[in-house]
């Protein structure tokens, strides 16, 4: 797939900001600073389309992109932030909650984990929650540029094994810094949203 269109549609809070359901939707889950406004920037090939930042917090909406006219990619908020308060938090919980359980025209969730790390409680958490959900078996290996050809191999173990991912759920290394990766995630985008 090419991507020869991709622009912000909509960035929402509440339900009655999301635009209408005509377009299939793949959203991005992941703690904050895992990488998920970079990696969108790698697919569409915009620099500067999401905002990415080294303070993790950066998102804390659910933006909508629409690609292609053909369908969108959905940047959620990250979690695993220290650094908001109590009320927060649970309106971060209440707005995914809202979007994941209740979106109709989502398809699949795309979870984010750093690669040079096991993946945290809180990842386990949102990954089970897709599973419950049938929105799991797909995750993103971030910030592939950070450990050796050598090392790869053994990281992605350990994420799958910590995530309890069976032989069917793919993990793809991805490197936004080096831009790799990105065309085997475009390649699995294209067959989930022609389904
Ligand atoms: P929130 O919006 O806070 O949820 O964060 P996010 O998941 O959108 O992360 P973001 O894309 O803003 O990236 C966080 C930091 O990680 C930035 O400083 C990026 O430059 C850096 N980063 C993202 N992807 C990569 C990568 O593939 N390699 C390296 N080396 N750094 C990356
Ligand atoms: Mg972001």
């Amino acid at each position: 797939m090419i991507i020869k269109k991709a622009d912000i549609e909509t960035i929402a809070v509440k339900t009655s900001q999301y635009p209408s359901q005509e377009f299939p939707e793949i959203a991005f889950a992941g703690r904050s600073n895992v990488g998920k406004s970079s990696l969108l920037n790698l697919l569409t090939n915009r620099r500067n389309l999401a905002r990415t930042s080294g303070n993790p917090g950066k998102t804390r909406t659910i933006n909508f992109y629409r690609v292609n006219d053909e369908f969108r990619i959905v940047d959620l908020p990250g979690y695993g932030y220290a650094k908001i308060s109590k009320s927060q938090s649970e309106g971060w919980g209440a707005m995914m909650e809202e979007y994941l359980e209740h979106r109709e025209n989502l398809v699949k969730v795309i979870q984010l984990v750093d690669i040079r790390h096991a993946p945290s409680v809180q990842d386990v958490q949102m990954y089970n929650y897709l599973r419950h959900f049938g929105l799991d078996g797909i995750v993103v290996a971030t910030k592939a540029d950070k450990v050796s050809t050598n090392e790869k191999q053994k990281c992605i173990n350990v994420i799958r094994e910590t995530l309890g991912l069976s032989g069917e759920d793919k993990v793809i290394p991805v490197s936004a810094l080096k831009r790799t990766g990105y065309d085997v995630l475009l390649n699995e985008i294209e067959s989930l949203i022609q389904r």
